[in-house]
């Protein structure tokens, strides 16, 4: 059998060709290829006969003793916590904080008794010490071991029989079997095979940081991501405090659950109510252009508030720009104003902004960015202590969103007086808050203005 398979590999999306080329057919990016040699791993097929099929149910079934990781931001993310055994991929953009984070974990785990290895390719023991040493974080337990060798970290592993592994970063990691750089296709590929391996048979959990291109996709090869168990990506504002953990992928868990985090000198506090940390200085203000929208993250409720300007466009086409929702979504929804309510927006500058960067893709704050256009193209602000939802239609009309009683119920919570929602059935009564139903763009109108 031949181990080696010569060949060109896309950097960007790990396409393979045999012939070099200029432009990748599989991404259709230029000069990306870069010739590597992979030797496919040779005792695969001894370890492949030990294992024979058998019927599943006498599987034995391990209850999933999943493990805390000390943060329940992350926990609730990784969908109740670590499964022994898994894969866990941290991508996020340079200096966001995923070293921090990891170093947190790996210091509750080790609090907790559990052995720890944090295998660092990126910095050495004397700065991981600074950074553990400004989070807190002491536990004899943890072990730090500065090595860019796979197979000298299996080796250790033997020896320090952890519960526990973090790996930074996946892009720094080689195997000597493969000939190409560290952070190459095939070395991120041949590492990820190794880490998954281990994982599996030893029922070690494996955490593994990938750092994040600028497109927003992890360097190196998207195969990856099909490879491991679970991906979180690991996101913020570069300026602001506030980061989101998300889930892109979990093969034990739902992926619509997010974590949120505050970065500070001690490292990443748990935001336990990210309502109130959205809406921190909304404050019940009365002005034009602005309203709250309660919106589900995964199973929970997050309230932020939408911004939006129109004015008058000085020369040439009209700009549209929106940060946090998506732009087609906000010019349908200005050409339904446009045609059911008469507001005349086509040559109007518009910009529209979800306060605090948070990203919002449900169609639930549609009726929201209406009402944030409106207000601000007829310069009349709506009442502070008002929260809108519902989906909107093609011809004006409102449609019934999800989880209707647990955003009223938060909004309720936070101080707010009056929640204009769509009419629909079972419509929770909630204590003190108003609850306004609507049907159609301009019966919301009426209400509001
Ligand atoms: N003394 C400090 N006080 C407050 N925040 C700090 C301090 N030192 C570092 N930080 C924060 O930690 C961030 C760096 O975190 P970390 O090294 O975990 O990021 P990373 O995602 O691992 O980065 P990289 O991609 O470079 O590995 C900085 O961007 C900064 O926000
Ligand atoms: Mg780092
Ligand atoms: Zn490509």
């Amino acid at each position: 059998m031949s181990t080696k398979k010569p060949g060109y590999y896309c950097q960007e999306c790990g396409h393979f060709t045999a012939r070099w080329m200029g432009r990748c057919s599989g991404c259709g990016a230029w000069n990306t290829y870069v010739e590597e040699v992979v030797a496919s791993p040779r005792n695969h097929r001894s370890i492949e006969r030990q294992v024979e099929p058998r019927p599943l149910i006498e599987v034995p079934l391990v209850d999933s003793d999943r493990r805390s990781t000390g943060m329940a931001e992350l926990d609730r993310v990784l969908g109740g916590g670590v499964v022994p055994g898994s894969l866990i991929l941290l991508g996020g953009d340079p200096g966001i904080g995923k070293s921090t984070l990891l170093l947190q974990v790996a210091g509750a785990i080790g609090s907790a008794g559990h052995r720890v290895l944090y295998v660092s390719g990126e910095e050495s023991p004397h700065q991981i010490k600074l950074r553990a040493d400004r989070l807190g974080v002491n536990s004899d337990e943890l072990y730090v071991y500065p090595q860019t060798n796979l197979e000298a970290v299996e080796e250790q592993v033997a020896k320090v029989n952890p519960l526990l592994i973090v790996v930074d970063s996946i892009q720094t990691m080689y195997i000597s079997d493969i000939t190409s750089a560290p952070g190459s296709v095939s070395q991120v590929r041949g590492c990820t095979a190794r880490l998954m391996q281990w994982a599996k048979k030893q029922s070690v959990s494996v955490f593994v940081v990938g750092h994040v291109t600028k497109e927003g996709m992890i360097a190196g090869p998207r195969v990856m991501e099909h490879m491991v168990d679970v991906v979180l990506y690991f996101e913020g504002e570069r300026h602001q405090t506030f980061r989101i953990l998300r889930g892109v992928k979990n093969r034990f868990g739902s992926t619509n659950e997010i974590g949120v985090f505050e970065m500070s000198g001690i490292g990443l506090q748990e935001v336990a109510n990210p309502s109130s940390f959205f809406l921190m200085d909304h404050a019940f203000r009365n002005v034009a252009g602005t309203v709250v929208v309660p919106t589900m993250e995964g199973t929970r409720p997050l309230l932020v508030e939408i911004q939006a300007l129109v004015c008058p466009t000085s020369f040439g086409t009209p700009r549209r720009m929106t940060a946090g929702v998506d732009h087609n979504r906000v010019a349908l929804i200005m050409a339904v104003l446009e045609k059911r309510l008469g507001l005349m927006l086509g040559n109007c500058d518009a910009y529209v902004n979800v306060v605090g960067g948070v990203r919002i893709d449900e169609p639930a704050a549609d009726l929201g960015i209406a009402m944030a256009l409106a207000s601000s193209f007829r310069e009349r602000a709506i009442d502070g202590r008002v929260v809108v939802m519902g989906e909107l239609g093609l011809t004006g009309e409102i449609r019934p969103v999800t989880a209707l009683d647990k955003r009223i119920s938060q909004a309720a919570q936070l101080g707010f007086g009056c929640c204009i929602v769509p009419r629909q059935k079972g419509l929770p009564e909630i204590g003190e808050l108003e609850t306004k139903e609507v049907a159609t763009l301009a019966e919301a109108f009426d209400l509001v203005f």
